[in-house]
């Protein structure tokens, strides 16, 4: 099947199937995971929910080749959630701890719940985001964010022409409203996601491949995060790469 790469802004990586693309993707994961520790000592990963990355969350805990990864000097931290318990099936963390987080060797104090039920969960995750890296920075430097597309161009919990969108000075921002597909959410924002030093964009299946298409569109022309939340990844000083299956990426 011939590839189609779509033109993106950053990288975009084609794999021709879900297989090899976990295994590019996860060879990524440790290659920052690797440099993070060797000139920090840390590593600050954190995880979307969705149905996309949960077969790939499996596969960091069954590959023998993933075994590697530095979990002992790894933090997870979550980009988005849904404002419910743990014990509802929607909870993004419920799926994270399922797949990856129950079954890597990390102690507690390096896992990181969004405190999705708590009063103010936004200003509480970013108190605790804060504590954690030590830096006196304006924006934390995540060093590894996997992100998913929604088939509307969401990114994250960043839906198009939520109020989250407008959010240029909090790490992480609830966004709610007649834009955002309920539950409430909490989300990392722009300046937070587009701070962080990688971005991996994973978007997988023909479904997507119309949103793909329509972002690559989208982006030929200019920019418009409104519309397409999704193209207004735009790391500073960062990568972002898309892993895209050929499905996803159009290949006829
Ligand atoms: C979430 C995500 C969200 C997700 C997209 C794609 O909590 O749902 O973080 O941004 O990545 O909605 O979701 P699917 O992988 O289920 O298509």
């Amino acid at each position: 099947m011939p590839t189609h790469v779509p033109q993106l802004t950053g990288r975009v990586h084609v794999a021709p199937d879900r297989d090899e693309l976990y295994d590019d993707l996860g060879s990524a994961l440790l290659q920052a995971a690797r440099q993070a520790v060797q000139e920090r000592g840390r590593f600050h990963l954190a995880l979307s929910g969705g149905s996309t990355p949960e077969q790939f969350y499996l596969r960091l805990v069954t590959d023998p080749r993933f075994r590697d990864l530095p979990w002992g000097q790894t933090h997870f931290w979550q980009v988005d959630e849904r404002c419910v318990s743990e014990e509802d099936e929607r909870c993004n963390y419920a799926m994270i701890r399922e797949t990856l987080a129950d079954h890597v060797p990390m102690r507690h104090r390096q896992k990181h719940p969004i405190p999705a039920m708590s009063e103010r969960p936004a200003a509480a995750y970013e108190h605790e985001m804060r504590e954690v890296f030590e830096e006196m920075v304006e924006i934390p430097r995540l060093d590894f964010v996997l992100l998913g597309m929604g088939d509307d161009g969401h990114t994250a919990s960043l839906f198009p022409h939520s109020p989250a969108l407008r959010e240029h000075d909090a790490l992480f921002a609830v966004n709610e409203g007649r834009h955002v597909t309920p539950p409430a959410r909490v989300t990392m924002t722009y300046p937070l996601l587009n701070a962080a030093r990688r971005l991996a964009v994973l978007v997988t299946g023909g479904k997507k491949a119309e949103a793909v298409r329509q972002v690559e569109a989208q982006l030929i022309q200019c920019p418009n995060p409104v519309e397409l939340p999704i193209t207004g990844l735009d790391p500073i000083d960062g990568e972002l790469t898309w892993y895209l299956d050929a499905e996803a990426a159009g290949s006829d």
